[in-house]
């Protein structure tokens, strides 16, 4: 073996584990393992788990903070006219350098698979170019898929259909779409049955900014639910945020759900977005616009929790941290059993993998040994801590490493060090 991880937590509640490595991929995970690595790491109890995977981001906008302003409202339609107030003054140069100082982050965060939406309304395509470019840059350590997005709407914005066409030629990978950012529902359905066709025609998947409103009325999902049946692309559709969801009648979701269950759609949350963002035009009480995760996850359909955005138009916090994204949606979705805690981990880890199509990943016997060690010995400490990246590996290549999270204490006329999880003996 070329690597041992030895004594490390599993996500699955496995203990004790050792996790070989040779060349690039996994070739053993059990307890005590009888083989010497080249290296041997002592994971100390530590949680080892695959790469954090983000399904839904904004590579071409993000760490675009302050650009030309900053977003006073903190609003979704400011956001969008700031955006639209940055488009014609980006250069390509500076698209690049901030799409991989981004990355350099998700690096050291242990997040090395991303989707990301790039906007195709720019004629000059110059953000397609630059996220082309990146992602042949990032290769070795970050799995890039781009999504050709409409931002200004298909049919509401001119040229946008021929932009996205060109895009998918160039070699972005999934379509995009935002149905209900057309002028009429019947143009949002229209616009949703163009893309899966294209979709379908190409053999591409698709992802949808669907429904991102508090509309109860906008369903444009049940649109994308039953092109996905018609033209056979279950499995390959997701409809990111699904926010009007929330404020849906319960009587037609409970028609809905079915409905994407039966065709494999997968629902892409994005609760810091979503809870920023969202009951914006609400007195009191406020919305809090995520979609129904834990009703979603209870009818058997797909869901991840994604990023959407950092620093950018929309959202003024974030530093690429998926452990951030899965302690919002945990309180947003009250997600506080047991369960489902350690289920909000898997909602930024394999879940995501499974909706990108993701080869070669978790951790078995020839699976690549892509994997995080965290300072946290669980799942929901992980959660709890939003724990530090002890060690990243990429293809059994170590990518980035950080010190335990530790503070010295000068109480009590002594020093010590303390760290944050529960004492032995205390639970
Ligand atoms: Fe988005």
């Amino acid at each position: 073996m070329d690597l041992i991880l030895r004594h490390a937590s599993l996500p699955d509640g496995r203990r004790d584990i050792d996790i070989g490595i040779s060349g690039e991929r996994i070739a053993a995970v059990a307890p005590r393992l009888a083989a010497q690595g080249a290296i041997e790491i002592d994971c100390q109890g530590d949680l080892v788990c695959p790469p954090f995977v983000d399904a839904h981001f904004h590579l071409d906008a993000t760490l675009s903070y302050g650009l030309p302003r900053v977003n006073a409202s903190g609003t979704l339609l400011e956001g969008i006219a700031l955006w639209g107030e940055l488009k014609p003054q980006l250069t390509q140069d500076a698209l690049v350098q901030r799409a991989l100082a981004y990355c350099d982050w998700a690096v050291a965060r242990g997040l090395l698979a991303i989707r990301s939406h790039v906007d195709v309304c720019d004629p000059r395509l110059l953000a397609v170019e630059a996220l082309l470019h990146v992602r042949e840059r990032v290769r070795d350590r970050i799995d890039l898929q781009l999504v050709a997005f409409p931002q200004d709407g298909l049919l509401r914005a001119p040229g946008a259909l021929d932009n996205l066409r060109r895009a998918l030629d160039m070699g972005v990978d999934v379509v995009g779409g935002i149905p209900h950012g057309e002028r009429t529902m019947d143009e949002g359905a229209r616009a949703v049955r163009i893309l899966c066709e294209l979709a379908a025609a190409r053999g591409l998947r698709v992802d949808m900014h669907c429904d991102e409103s508090d509309d109860p009325l906008s369903r444009h999902i049940e649109t994308l639910a039953f092109e996905t049946q018609r033209l056979g692309l279950q499995g390959r559709v997701a409809g990111s945020h699904l926010t009007s969801m929330h404020s849906m009648d319960n009587y037609y979701v409970s028609k809905l759900l079915p409905l994407m269950r039966e065709a494999g759609v997968a629902a892409i949350a994005n609760p810091l977005i979503n809870i920023t963002l969202q009951g914006r035009h609400d007195s009191y009480p406020k919305r809090r616009g995520m979609t129904r995760v834990p009703e979603l996850l209870a009818a058997g359909i797909e869901v991840a929790f994604g990023h959407d955005c950092v620093l950018d138009p929309w959202y003024s916090l974030g530093s690429a941290d998926m452990l951030e994204v899965a302690h919002m949606g945990l309180h947003v979705a009250q997600m506080t059993s047991q369960a489902a805690m350690a289920q909000c981990f898997a909602l930024v880890t394999e879940a995501p993998a499974r909706i990108l199509g993701l080869d070669g990943y978790g951790i078995a016997p020839g699976c690549y040994a892509d994997l995080v060690r965290l300072d946290a010995p669980s799942p929901i400490d992980a959660i709890r801590l939003r724990a530090a990246r002890r060690l990243v590996l990429r293809r059994g290549r170590v990518l980035a490493e950080a010190a335990p999270a530790r503070v010295t204490l000068h109480t009590d006329g002594g020093v010590r060090d303390i760290d944050f999880r529960l004492s032995p003996g205390a639970g």
